[in-house]
């Protein structure tokens, strides 16, 4: 099993501070900006309704895990990631600010076996925001989730597709960000166009397909500096070899120009594919 591990989990064994505090700074502006609308979603499609307990796979430091609990009082709230690191960060975090309702553990799923503490306290949904698209076999990574809950079993998935990204007027400096993210994707082995993905990944493991819907975070809502501030951010820390500082400075210019010409008028949307599984 050990070839299916992510490489992103090599990368994030590599890692230097600046880069943890880059994916952090990430991280942390990505919940700012869209957790409110995806809570509500994900509310809205009843995750959390059973009051017991609920996952966050692929938690990463917390930042979102904090606000999924706010969300979902009541619930026990369990974060696993394959990342020591992020695990580490999210434990120290809780020692400072705890909540209590949260317990953290590693687990790289499509290798690992499930840790004690998901095993046991068997979750009723569990949510995978953004972890897909960094994993390079999903299939085996949602098959081990089959194996590993029980039937009933709600997996909540966030994911994004770059085919559905729309603007006007036409916006360059997106373009590059994307293709950013493409390349990064080909270093790393994993897929950008993973939302399409799932119900065809679904029938292969034969998980039930619930609900696919898409959920648009638009700029007019969130404010179009904020959401280029957003995308800025989202390659700002990339290892040099796919995003050198000169292209940085250069997509930083080209978003910033952007938002200075197209303040009011632009049509720029955040696309999320949200897709309820059934174990
Ligand atoms: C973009 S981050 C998203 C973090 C968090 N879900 C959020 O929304 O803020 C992707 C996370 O998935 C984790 N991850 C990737 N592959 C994984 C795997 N096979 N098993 C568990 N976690 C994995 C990474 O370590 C990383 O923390």
């Amino acid at each position: 099993m050990e070839a299916e591990q992510t490489r992103l989990q090599d990368y994030f064994e590599e890692i230097n501070d600046q880069e943890l505090r880059g994916w952090l700074t990430y991280l942390h502006c990505q919940a700012e900006l869209f957790s409110k609308r995806e809570l509500e979603v994900l509310r809205q499609l009843g995750f959390g309704d059973n009051g017991g307990v609920v996952l966050d796979l692929g938690c990463g430091p917390g930042v979102f895990t904090r606000k999924l609990a706010e969300a979902v009082p009541g619930n026990k709230v369990l974060g696993a990631d394959a990342n020591p690191e992020f695990v580490n960060l999210f434990r120290k975090s809780l020692e400072t600010s705890p909540v209590a309702s949260i317990e953290v553990c590693e687990w790289l799923v499509g290798t690992a076996e499930c840790p004690p503490l998901i095993a046991e306290n068997q979750p009723s949904d569990v949510l995978a925001r953004l972890v897909l698209q960094h994993v390079r076999e999903p299939e085996e990574f949602l098959q081990m989730l089959k194996e590993s809950f029980k039937p009933g079993t709600r997996l909540f998935i966030i994911e994004e597709d770059d085919g559905l990204y729309l603007n006007e007027p036409k916006f360059t400096g997106l373009e590059r960000v994307l293709g950013i993210y493409q390349k990064w994707a080909d270093e790393v082995g994993s897929t950008r166009q993973v939302g399409r993905n799932l119900p065809r990944l679904a029938a292969k493991v034969g998980l039930k397909l619930k609900s696919l819907d898409i959920i648009c975070h638009t700029s007019t809502n969130l404010g179009l500096r904020n959401l280029l501030e957003y995308y800025r951010t989202s390659v700002a820390d990339m290892p040099p070899d796919v995003y050198t500082a000169e292209e940085a400075a250069d997509i930083a210019q080209s978003l910033a120009d952007y938002a200075d010409n197209y303040e009011k008028t632009a049509f720029v949307f955040y696309p999320q594919v949200f897709c309820v599984l059934e174990v």
